[in-house]
């Protein structure tokens, strides 16, 4: 789920060998498909165009559904998971999400080193505790990990450096928004959070 150009997807089929659906809102699925034939899974990955709200899958036809750096964008309400994400997945099968929050949660949504640089797409950005509420509380799933990934920091800045460089060109917006986060955030309040639950 909001695969982007399917790196992740790729991944997961040339590694596993597992047959992907490969869903995403704002990335063209003929262009994802162009890539997948590149890298030689077009066998494996199918590209779809949906929105998270409107997917066209049968209830419980997936074994496993996962969202990197996505889940955020559309999973931070009450709904999501109850009335969507655990919908698609079998029964035993596995939901999971990676993606950028915070190390704890704060009144005004984000700490004070983050005044000036935090925009307002950020307030979907949550603890790793939040997340696990969010998903326990409905009693549709068992969680099995959620912990904050080590050494986040450091991976993050890896993509803040390239999208200094590239991201303008690829995205016609500024690319400097990760820099600026990573730079602000002496108190070591980013984090990647990482959670994985079975459907009950
Ligand atoms: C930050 S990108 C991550 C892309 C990819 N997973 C990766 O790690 O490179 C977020 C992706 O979420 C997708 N997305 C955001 N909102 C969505 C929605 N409502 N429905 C489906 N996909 C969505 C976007 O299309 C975008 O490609």
């Amino acid at each position: 789920m909001g695969c982007g150009k399917g790196l992740t997807s790729v991944f997961l089929a040339k590694e596993y060998g597992i047959t992907v659906f490969a869903n995403d809102l704002w990335v063209d699925a003929t262009e994802n498909l162009r890539r997948f034939e590149q890298e030689g899974v077009a066998d494996k990955v199918y590209p779809i165009h949906a929105e998270a709200h409107a997917l066209p899958y049968a209830n419980g036809f997936f074994d496993a559904v996962i969202a990197i750096d996505s889940y955020n964008y559309f999973g931070a309400c009450e709904n999501y998971l109850p009335d969507v994400f655990s919908k698609l997945v079998k029964p035993g099968g596995q939901l999971g999400f990676v993606h950028p929050g915070l190390k704890r949660e704060y009144p005004k949504g984000y700490p004070d080193s983050l005044e000036g640089v935090w925009i307002p797409e950020m307030f979907n950005w949550h603890s790793k505790d939040w997340w696990a509420h969010l998903w326990g509380k409905t009693g549709l799933c068992k969680i099995t990990a959620c912990y904050d990934i080590n050494d986040a920091k450091p991976l993050w800045r890896a993509w803040a450096d390239w999208s200094l460089e590239h991201f303008e060109e690829e995205w016609g917006e500024p690319g400097d928004v990760d820099t600026k986060l990573l730079d602000a955030d002496t108190n070591d309040d980013l984090t990647i959070v990482v959670m994985a639950a079975t459907k009950k």
